[in-house]
């Protein structure tokens, strides 16, 4: 039985991979698509969002805007990589899918309270949005499997020393859904580093020869280009994909489970996932962190969802 899922994003390159991977592959029950600020301004990832799901013929999946800006810190948005319109590269359709008249909140809300079993909550961007769930209906948080979010990381940041760019975009709101309770799966850098968008990788998106492999291939050009440029890899990272395959396939990705914490007052380590591998702290675990990927595995699944949609 396919597994219940809602989408929350700030598309974003990589984030669109994640919805199309959550719409095509028959193991996933994509319930909603919920947008949040962060690689881009809510505008743009929300409209994104709904770009995303036009190109790849993805219909009957509701689409609602969520937070402007994060918990206690202006947002920040990511454009060196993703562009100003937070979808850089191809030229971008109008949308034919439309907007639910619920914000985000809302729409996660009713999902979660309509659903005949638990939903897995999948996160590609800054967890404001789920953080609000947390704080404004905690009925609705046993109806929460998981959270499986892309962000953080076991080592090093990607937007200052030690904080990756999610994290670093509202860190307080990792802590309001770590304080929750609700199941936490970490999907940080030191995974998704593993995830290079190669040179064969695109050629293996578009020779899908079909509207979402060419448009796909444009996105990631686009981004392995800024990334070549801003983070010296001239292969990009295809970091929020492996949320969703995770959850498709257990087995794509090592787990351990383990301490995190997240930093909220450093002056040089704000944002910063302090993840205790070798259980140093005693602290009670509390979050299950991915570590190695199967990266064949990961690519053939990402491969077979383009050449399954429009
Ligand atoms: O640091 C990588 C993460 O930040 C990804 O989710 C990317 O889309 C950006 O949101
Ligand atoms: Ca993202």
């Amino acid at each position: 039985m396919p597994t219940p899922v809602i989408i929350d994003c700030d598309p974003g390159h990589d984030d669109v991979f994640a919805i199309w991977l959550a719409a095509a592959n028959p193991e996933i029950d994509l319930r909603a698509i919920t947008s949040v600020a962060g690689n881009g301004r809510i505008e743009h990832t929300t409209l994104n969002a709904r770009i995303a799901c036009t190109v790849a013929g993805i219909h009957g999946v509701p689409i609602a805007r969520g937070a402007a800006e994060p918990l206690a810190q202006e947002l920040e948005p990511a454009e060196w990589i993703h562009g100003a319109n937070a979808l850089g590269g191809p030229e971008l359709p109008e949308p034919t899918v439309p907007l639910d008249e619920r914000d985000a909140v809302q729409l996660i809300r009713d999902v979660l309270t309509e659903s005949d079993r638990p939903v897995v909550v999948i996160a590609t961007g800054p967890l404001t949005n789920i953080a609000h769930v947390v704080q404004r209906h905690p009925e609705v948080l046993a109806k929460i499997d998981r959270v499986v979010w892309m962000g953080g990381s076991t080592g090093r940041g990607n937007v200052s020393a030690y904080a990756e760019f999610n994290a670093w975009t509202d860190p307080e709101s990792i802590q309001v859904v770590l304080d929750s309770g609700v199941a936490f799966t970490m999907v940080g850098l030191n995974i998704s580093h593993q995830a290079l968008i190669t040179p064969q990788v695109r050629a293996r998106v578009r020779a899908a020869g079909n509207r979402t492999g060419s448009f796909g291939y444009e996105l990631l050009e686009f981004f392995c280009s800024t990334y070549n440029t801003f983070e010296g890899m001239p292969d990009g990272p295809l970091h929020d994909p492996i949320t969703v395959a995770m959850v498709i396939d257990p087995a794509v990705a090592t787990t351990v489970e383990t301490r995190m914490d997240v930093e909220l007052k450093g002056t040089e380590t704000r944002g910063a996932t302090c993840v205790d591998l070798l259980n140093i702290t005693k602290r009670p675990k509390n979050a299950t962190v991915a570590l190695d990927l199967d990266v064949e595995r990961f690519w053939s699944l990402i491969e077979a969802a383009v050449r399954a949609l429009d």
